[in-house]
């Protein structure tokens, strides 16, 4: 069993909380990814599990041991980081063997593994070139490489894609996943790329300010976010959201936000009528451009072409959208159109803690 579990862990930093009190748990052989934006805490969370950092308050156990103080060396887990870290003066073979050398593993022990790593990452044509002689892909690889001849029970990787271009990085990214299956292995991902975090993650954990804002299968983050920070940073072009004022009309809560005046009914109408006023949420695929039907009046302000689809910069008479409309519809600068709102997508928050309604 390699499950990880944090309970009310916390990190200070002389006056910065870089984590605060978290309750975490990795399920065995789960592929966890941590996600937020930059100095939200994922760092730090993660090399607390690796045992680079004492955590100020709270216990980290991993499988059925309390490693809180057990040293980084004697906990059984491999870490990769965003800059690779290999030894420049040391050839691929002895950057992947050096952790094994160093723990007095037998030597033909040690070759079998490396090559059998090697192999399995496509780079055992490469074992006997130095760093400086590889790309940027080959040398992630190899860092991986070291990482998997330990035989770790977790995984630890920090941004371990982001030096690589964008197409690389998709490719890579598929390998990992395919990789870590064939390990059988327990990971911990970290990545400030919400995407990367969407495609790859069994679960993610969604983290802002030291905090965990939401824990979930992707699916359920996207379409489920437990507050207006989630909504905001999980998915690209991010989720609209509008501040408006509830009206009743013939007990029906109305919004009321700028020139609109959308109409909520079911759910959203019953937790609408918790409040007077509320951030409503809707995310830019969710909404439709109609000639006459539609929810609202909007004028649009500006599109761009993205290929297969348009983003269109709508003015509700105060408030803004963005919709994705698929297609080859033309829009007109100050055109009028009318917009339908997928209701049964939309999302309440409340207008000062930001918790979903
Ligand atoms: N050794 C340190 N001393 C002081 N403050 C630190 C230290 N390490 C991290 N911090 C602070 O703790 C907070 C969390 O940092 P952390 O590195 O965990 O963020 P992160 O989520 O990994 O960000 P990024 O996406 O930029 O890597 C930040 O405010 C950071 O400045
Ligand atoms: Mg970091």
């Amino acid at each position: 069993m390699s499950s990880v579990r944090l309970e009310s862990v916390s990190k200070h930093f002389g006056d910065v909380v870089a984590v605060d009190e978290i309750e975490l748990e990795v399920e065995d052989r789960e592929l966890l990814v941590l996600v937020g934006p930059s100095g939200c805490g994922k760092s730090t969370t993660l090399r607390m599990i690796a045992g680079l950092e004492q955590p100020t308050a709270g216990t980290i156990s991993i499988g059925e041991r309390d490693v809180t103080d057990v040293d980084a060396m004697d906990r059984n887990i491999a870490m990769v980081f965003q800059n690779y870290a290999l030894y420049p003066h040391m050839n691929v073979f002895r950057n992947m063997a050096f952790g094994l050398q160093m723990r007095k593993v037998a030597r033909e022990e040690v070759r079998t593994r490396v090559t059998e790593a090697a192999r399995s990452l496509g780079i055992d044509g490469l074992l006997e070139r130095r760093p400086a002689q590889l790309s940027g892909g080959e040398r992630q690889r190899v860092a991986l490489g070291r990482a998997i001849v330990r035989d770790p029970e977790v995984f630890l990787l920090d941004e371990p894609l982001s030096n690589l271009d964008a197409k690389l990085r998709v490719s890579m990214r598929s390998e990992l996943v395919n990789l870590r299956r064939g390990l059988g292995a327990t990971m911990v991902y970290v990545t400030h790329d919400q995407v990367e975090a969407m495609t790859m993650g069994d679960r993610i954990v969604v983290m802002h300010q030291g905090r965990i804002h939401q824990v979930g299968p992707p699916q359920q983050v996207y379409f489920k976010p437990a507050n207006r920070f989630v909504a905001e940073f999980i998915g690209n072009p991010p989720m609209n959201i509008i501040r408006g004022r509830i009206e009743n009309d013939s007990d029906t809560p109305v919004l009321v936000a700028g020139g609109a005046r959308i109409r909520l009914s079911g759910e959203l109408g019953q937790a609408a009528s918790q409040v007077t006023e509320v951030d409503f949420g809707v995310r830019p695929e969710d909404l439709r451009l109609d000639e006459t039907g539609g929810d609202v009046e909007a004028t649009v302000k500006g599109t761009q072409f993205l290929g297969s689809e348009y983003l269109v910069d709508l003015d509700l008479g105060g408030p803004q959208l963005l919709a994705r409309i698929e297609g080859h519809g033309e829009f007109g600068i100050d055109q009028l159109c009318r917009v339908a709102i997928d209701l049964s997508r939309a999302h309440l928050f409340h207008p000062e803690t930001g918790d979903r309604l």
